[in-house]
């Protein structure tokens, strides 16, 4: 059994789905591991780290992807790395299977099985798998690191001789896995805190961190779809939180934003009267970038200046910090492996509640009934 390690390919990509260190058990397996050349280096994993693990290392990613039967990626495969898939290889991988199913087309109709890790199950057991949650992580800190880096100020108070320097005021709107990691770091670093979700649950884990949660009235809806994540709300309701925006943007320094609804496009939740609201010098990361961004000004992956306000909007910020990025992922995919591998052999059983709900496709046909709809043609 062959498990391949390829160099991801999309533009910027840094990440690698298997550190040398994630090897150890995987080859007490038996398993066979083939990395293709320089696959880790972006996450300073050398070719000789890897043989040092016991895999082998080819340049040869054709032959690679040709008899690999098990290949855990970061990236989804592009189409022409689809077309030369091994039949019955497994692929696991952040596939994009709600956002971008037909770019997976290829690879549904081949006799393979695809795992998305986007849609492993939020359930107790899966936690060690949760690779967005683990990404979510990395991003909502860089957000800040890169935000504090851009702002023409301070994030601490300072008092000295030479007078009080007041902290920076942070706005982090949408308070889950990311939203939370930006409200700890912009908290550690020393700055005042504002969080903004339209899940009321949220509101204790945001004061849990000594910022502050607004609160909007919107009205008794639900807010909340499954899996702790948010529904997509009315046009009103979103409004509520637009005008509650615009009003806390007049007094922000920096804007961290990470609001998204599973499989939608990020909600449009700051209009262009909240950048012109913030100073000149004001910073707002745009984490939904790669959904559309919540931002109506945003440009995913272009950074802007907009009446003096710095607007980022990044599209893969786990890649700007590849080392963690690619141990946490690595991990997640070791424990997502031990649910597909007994003694060495795959034995996927789709009876299997977190391999179900993970997986896209299997044998020619979409097992994923959301992105069975997706794929069928309108009308
Ligand atoms: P996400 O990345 O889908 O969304 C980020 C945040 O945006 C969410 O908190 C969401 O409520 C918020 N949001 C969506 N629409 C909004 C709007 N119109 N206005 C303001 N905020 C809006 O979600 P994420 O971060 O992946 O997870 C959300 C929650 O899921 C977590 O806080 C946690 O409670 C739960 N969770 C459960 C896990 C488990 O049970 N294993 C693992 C990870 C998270």
């Amino acid at each position: 059994m062959l498990l391949g390690i390829l160099k991801e390919n999309s533009p910027g990509e840094t990440r690698v789905s298997l550190l040398p260190e994630s090897l150890k058990s995987l080859v007490a397996q038996g398993i066979e591991i083939a990395v293709e050349s320089g696959a880790g280096l972006g996450a300073g994993a050398s070719d000789a780290a890897y043989l040092e693990a016991g895999a082998t290392v080819t340049p040869d990613r054709a032959t690679l992807l040709a008899s690999a039967d098990l290949l855990p990626l970061v990236n989804a495969p592009d189409a022409s790395d689809q077309a030369q898939l091994k039949p019955g290889a497994v692929v696991i991988g952040f596939l994009r299977p709600l956002d971008a199913p037909q770019a997976l087309s290829a690879a549904i109709a081949r006799p393979v099985t695809l795992f998305s890790m986007e849609l492993v199950p939020r359930i107790s057991r899966a936690q060690s798998m949760d690779a967005l949650s683990s990404m979510a992580t990395i991003a909502g800190y860089k957000a800040v690191i890169s935000a504090a880096d851009r702002l023409p100020r301070l994030f601490p108070m300072l008092m000295t001789a030479a007078g009080t320097i007041p902290p920076a005021r942070v706005f982090v709107i949408g308070a889950g896995v990311a939203g939370l990691q930006a409200i700890a770091t912009a908290r550690r670093l020393g700055a005042v805190v504002e969080a903004y979700d339209v899940r009321a649950a949220a509101g204790e884990q945001v004061r849990s961190l000594g910022a502050k949660f607004l609160d909007v009235d919107l009205g008794g809806i639900a807010t909340e779809g499954g899996g702790g994540y948010a529904a997509e709300l009315t046009e009103e309701a979103l409004d509520r939180g637009r005008d509650l925006i615009t009003r806390t943007a007049a007094h922000s320094d920096v804007i961290v934003t990470t609001a998204q609804v599973p499989g939608r496009p990020a909600p449009r939740l700051i209009r262009a009267d909240a950048i012109q609201a913030m100073r000149p010098g004001s910073v707002l990361v745009d984490l939904a970038a790669p959904a559309g961004g919540n931002c109506e000004l945003t440009q995913p992956g272009v950074t802007q200046t907009l009446a003096g306000v710095t607007l980022l909007a990044p599209m893969n910020l786990p890649a700007e910090v590849p080392v963690h990025a690619s141990q946490l992922y690595a991990r997640n995919i070791l424990n997502f492996l031990g649910l597909i591998l007994k003694k060495g052999v795959i034995a996927v059983d789709l009876a299997d509640e977190v391999l179900a709900g993970a997986c896209v496709a299997h044998e020619g046909a979409p097992v994923n009934p959301r992105v069975a709809k997706l794929l069928q043609p309108a009308g």
